[in-house]
């Protein structure tokens, strides 16, 4: 009986990650909104293929959008970015992007925003803007 129980938890626990790897694969969107009140961000973004965006200085309620790879079999991707407020009391160092998790998390499009009070990803799955990460630096950075 226990055994049974096994194979039909092993069948099951298969059809998941049959479903889970048939995600789509190649190219993801991944944009970030700078949705201060009135702060301008800076943006420096490194992937792990050492691509380099360079330095983005976005305007309050203007978007910023690049390409990312993911699911690509054996490749793993992911992006670091420094995100900066202008004038620079706020910032930290923020995976942005990572093709293991994002691929489940963001669905077709990856899309941030940038807030006085924290980063928040838009998550299908739990219905909208969720905080993810908080400031590193709240009274001056480094
Ligand atoms: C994300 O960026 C892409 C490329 O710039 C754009 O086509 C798409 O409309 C953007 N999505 C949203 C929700 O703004
Ligand atoms: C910026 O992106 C957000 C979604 O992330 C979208 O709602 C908004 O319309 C975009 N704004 C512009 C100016 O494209």
């Amino acid at each position: 009986m226990a055994s049974y129980a096994n194979q039909i938890l092993t069948v099951i626990f298969i059809l998941f990650s049959i479903s889970s790897s048939s995600v789509y694969s190649g190219q993801i969107q991944i944009n970030l909104s700078n949705d201060f009140s009135n702060q301008n961000l800076r943006v420096n973004c490194k992937s792990s293929t050492c691509e380099d965006l360079g330095i983005k200085v976005m305007g309050p309620g203007t978007n910023f959008t690049w390409a990312a790879d993911i699911n690509v079999p054996g490749k793993i991707e992911y992006w670091l970015c420094v995100l900066t407020s202008i004038p620079g009391n706020l910032c930290g160092l923020y995976v942005i992007f990572n093709s293991d998790r994002d691929s489940t998390w963001c669905g077709q499009e990856c899309l941030w925003s940038v807030r006085e009070d924290g980063i928040y990803l838009d998550l299908p799955s739990d219905g909208g803007y969720s905080k993810l990460f908080l400031w590193r630096y709240i009274t001056g950075c480094p």
